[in-house]
């Protein structure tokens, strides 16, 4: 095998930190497990009649794909059982996972997202599971919602693995980001991108342009701005991608910079962005800071946020740290 193996380099950064009693470590690779597991789904696809929609809605309002309540089943069945968690929480679930009885409790928190970017994967683009792991509080005998409603910067460890042309999982517990591939021969993940490193500047933008007549004034300003390039205020001409896949967006970023928005906007005014802070902002958030990029809502750092429903939207504005800083300026000069 070529390059450390994922399980070994959980076992090396344990054996840095004397204290640890092995149990996160055990956790990382049941969290490995269950994204092999979900990646199989995915890429079986149409041959397990996986496709379309499940004739449900989430706590979202949003239609459930087949595989959005696949991948979910499969990432509780995955992690109820291993002792390591107190609770879970998941995009797809109206209410906290708890463990069941006949399994012993642990002391870490997990909130995911079991299939971000669904919308792609009936025309086969990329899609991914994303996870933020946190420290179920001391005392908390039967964790409820309130327990996970840490800010980001609680966070212990922050993941995504995304299925495209290669399975790829993300990993930081705060020191530096690594990517690691799956090698489907052997059947493990093999770090292949060592301490991932986002460029400070870049001039590559994602936005859903489609509501840009829905944005605040800042996002509309440093829109335009990048659109005009080196014929209107900016030194360069930009470039623009949008995936609609999260993860592959963020892949994307900690592959070759780039300013990821999805700002606040008056389309549904109840709603304040599109993105959910616990599921997909924090961890993203976590990731991107790590690999030396900024994370903001526009008005604060988006992992200062003190959570006040495990289901709340939050906007979102990361990456590039120089890009990101301009667009935080343009807000506080507005307000
Ligand atoms: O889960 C939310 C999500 O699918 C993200 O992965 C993605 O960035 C965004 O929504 C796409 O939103 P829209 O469909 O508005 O472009
Ligand atoms: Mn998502």
């Amino acid at each position: 095998m070529k390059g450390e193996s994922l399980t070994q380099f959980i076992i090396h950064e344990q054996r840095r930190n004397p204290s640890a009693s092995g149990d996160f470590t055990l956790l990382l690779n049941d969290l490995a497990t269950a994204c092999k597991a979900i990646g199989h789904e995915v890429n079986r696809g149409p041959l397990a009649g996986n496709l379309g929609l499940a004739g449900s809605e989430n706590i979202q309002g949003e239609a459930q794909k087949k595989l959005d309540v696949i991948t979910h089943e499969l990432f509780v069945r995955s992690l109820e059982w291993t002792g390591h968690l107190a609770a879970m929480a998941s995009e797809e679930s109206d209410e906290i996972i708890q463990i069941p009885s006949g399994y012993p409790r642990g002391k870490y928190l997990i909130c995911f997202d079991p299939l971000d970017g669904s919308s792609n994967i009936d025309v086969n683009l990329s899609v991914g599971t994303i996870f933020s792991i946190l420290r179920c509080p001391e005392g908390a005998k039967h964790p409820s919602e309130a327990h996970f409603l840490q800010p980001g910067r609680h966070q212990i460890c922050a993941g995504f693995c995304i299925y495209g042309p290669t399975t790829i999982l993300v990993l930081t517990t705060g020191n530096g980001v690594n990517g690691f591939t799956l090698d489907r021969d052997i059947g493990e993940f093999v770090l292949t991108h060592p301490n991932m490193r986002i460029p400070a500047d870049t001039s590559e933008f994602a936005i859903n342009m489609s509501n840009r007549r829905y944005w605040e004034q800042p996002v509309q300003r440093y829109v335009e701005e990048c659109v005009k390039g080196r014929d209107g205020g900016r030194e360069k001409d930009f470039n623009m991608r949008w995936i609609a896949s999260m993860v592959a967006e963020i892949y994307r970023l900690l592959t070759r910079g780039g300013i990821f928005m999805y700002p606040v906007d008056n389309k549904e005014p109840n709603k304040p962005g599109r993105l959910r802070l616990m599921y997909e902002a924090n961890p993203m958030s976590f990731i991107i800071e790590q690999a030396g990029g900024l994370s903001s809502t526009g008005r604060e750092h988006i992992m200062d946020i003190l959570p006040e429903d495990i289901h709340q939207r939050v906007p979102v504005i990361l990456g590039s740290r120089n890009e990101v800083q301009r667009v935080v300026s343009y807000h506080l000069e507005q307000n």
